[in-house]
């Protein structure tokens, strides 16, 4: 059959190459791709949020189902689009997928589901949620230990985390003007939760819940956790910080509940549910939900799974997921480090010249997944993005896969090329 992937980041590469590799899948389209989708599979120069085009793409091309990469045309409703013109597709409904595009959504759905999560409120103006800072804490010295979040989607940008009460009136300001538009026009204030974060991504069909390889991803730019946050500069998986208890525990406490709850609340949830989780004192707790697979995680994970995943996204598009059974993953953990251009998260360039892709790509155990790249009007592969590529790498452990990366990602080189040399150090702290 032919399938359709829907993005153009490191995570459509992913799932683009190992759709491939499945045995009933025949040609793999991706709109609109990179120049790593390119040469695994087939680019189709459709913008994501072009729906009428996607699906007359679809009926020409006889594309028997589509899996939908990114969270942007999921919150436009691509699923509910698909689902009129009877083409089969992977993903939540635009109404199901305010769980990720609207944070009051998801918090008060957490709250009336039990799910354990940060203590918020929700403020519909600035002068209000500024009004609540001074009142509870009127004291310009101490701690302030909040987290000011937009509402609305704001490519991870819309959180920012606080210790002073200046700097969490500066946040609400901020995030409440005009830089963020609608996706700022309610604000919510958290407590700040302490402890190490982790991923636990699932899938579910809205009965069956299938949980994936726990995984950890660095969201802040630099070494040691410092500097601004990204969308991610690296992942690895399996994490310790998740195990068999744990899982059972966001299985039960955090996955089935949240399931429940947006089926109560008429919002049948099927495709990826990726909860964002920090490890406090008291227990895991949800610090965001997602509803699409995230990226990098996606990268080691899929390098990992050794299950057909046409398989798995058949099951759940057809509500039959319970007959999949456990998945069956490679035993070697794997780590992804992400190579961006220069200024990224800042401002960057591009159209940089890269090199020595075929030497990453000759190594054993090792698959350089594309990001923001294109090629240029001489064929050449250059920089189109600012986080350019995910290197990904298996090992006999952690360590091993942690070298191979890095051996692969010191062949690769373009102007102002650079990575965190740290990636999945963390793991060994466990
Ligand atoms: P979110 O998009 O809500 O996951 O937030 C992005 C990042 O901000 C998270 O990965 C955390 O590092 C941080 N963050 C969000 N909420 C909290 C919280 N309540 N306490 C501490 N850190 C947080
Ligand atoms: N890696 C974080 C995300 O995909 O949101």
């Amino acid at each position: 059959m032919n399938v359709l992937v829907v993005g153009n980041g490191g995570r459509e590469h992913a799932l683009a190459w190992k759709l491939k590799q499945s045995s009933r899948v025949d040609r793999v389209f991706v709109a609109p791709g990179n120049a790593g989708t390119q040469e695994d599979a087939e680019n189709v120069a459709i913008d994501p949020a072009d729906f009428a085009s996607l699906v007359k793409f679809c009926r020409q091309n006889q594309v028997e189902l589509t899996v939908v990469g990114p969270e942007a045309p999921l919150s436009l409703g691509i699923v509910d689009a698909f689902r009129t013109e009877k083409l089969r597709i992977f993903g939540p409904s635009k109404s199901a997928a305010q769980l990720e595009a609207s944070k009051v959504f998801c918090k008060n759905l957490l709250r009336q589901a039990d799910v354990p999560t940060a203590d918020y409120q929700v403020f519909r103006s600035a002068d209000s949620a500024k009004r609540f800072i001074a009142d509870r804490y009127p004291s310009d010295t101490e701690d302030v230990p909040v987290v000011v979040k937009a509402d609305g989607l704001a490519a991870g940008k819309g959180v920012i985390v606080c210790s002073k009460r200046a700097q969490a009136m500066q946040a609400i300001d901020r995030l409440s003007g005009n830089e963020f538009g609608t996706a700022g026009a309610q604000i919510v204030i958290e407590e700040r939760l302490d402890g190490d974060e982790a991923s636990v991504i699932a899938i579910t069909d809205g009965q069956t819940i299938v949980t994936l390889s726990p995984a950890q991803d660095h969201k802040p730019a630099y070494d040691g956790d410092q500097g601004p946050n990204t969308g991610g500069m690296g992942a690895y998986c399996p994490t310790k910080l998740v195990d068999d208890k744990v899982m059972s525990f966001i299985q039960e406490q955090v996955l089935v509940p949240t399931v429940h709850a947006l089926k109560r609340g008429r919002h049948p949830f099927t495709g990826v549910l990726y909860a964002g989780l920090i490890m406090t004192n008291q227990g895991p707790k949800v610090l965001e939900y997602n509803v699409r697979f995230g990226d990098p995680e996606c990268q080691p994970l899929l390098m990992r799974l050794k299950t057909d995943l046409m398989d798995i996204i058949e099951a759940t598009v057809d509500g039959r997921l319970d007959e999949i059974g456990s998945l069956e993953w490679d035993p070697r953990p794997s780590v992804c480090v992400v190579m961006a251009s220069e200024g990224y998260p800042g401002s960057y360039e591009k159209g940089h010249v890269i090199r020595g892709l075929r030497e990453a790509a000759a190594m054993p155990d090792v698959k350089v997944f594309h990001a923001g790249t294109k090629r240029d009007s001489d064929g050449r592969i250059v920089t189109a993005g600012g986080r350019v590529l995910g290197v990904t790498a298996m090992g006999d452990s952690i360590s091993a896969a942690k070298l191979q990366a890095y051996k692969a990602v010191r062949c690769i080189r373009w102007d102002g090329a650079w990575c965190r040399k740290d990636i999945s150090d963390k793991a060994l702290t466990y």
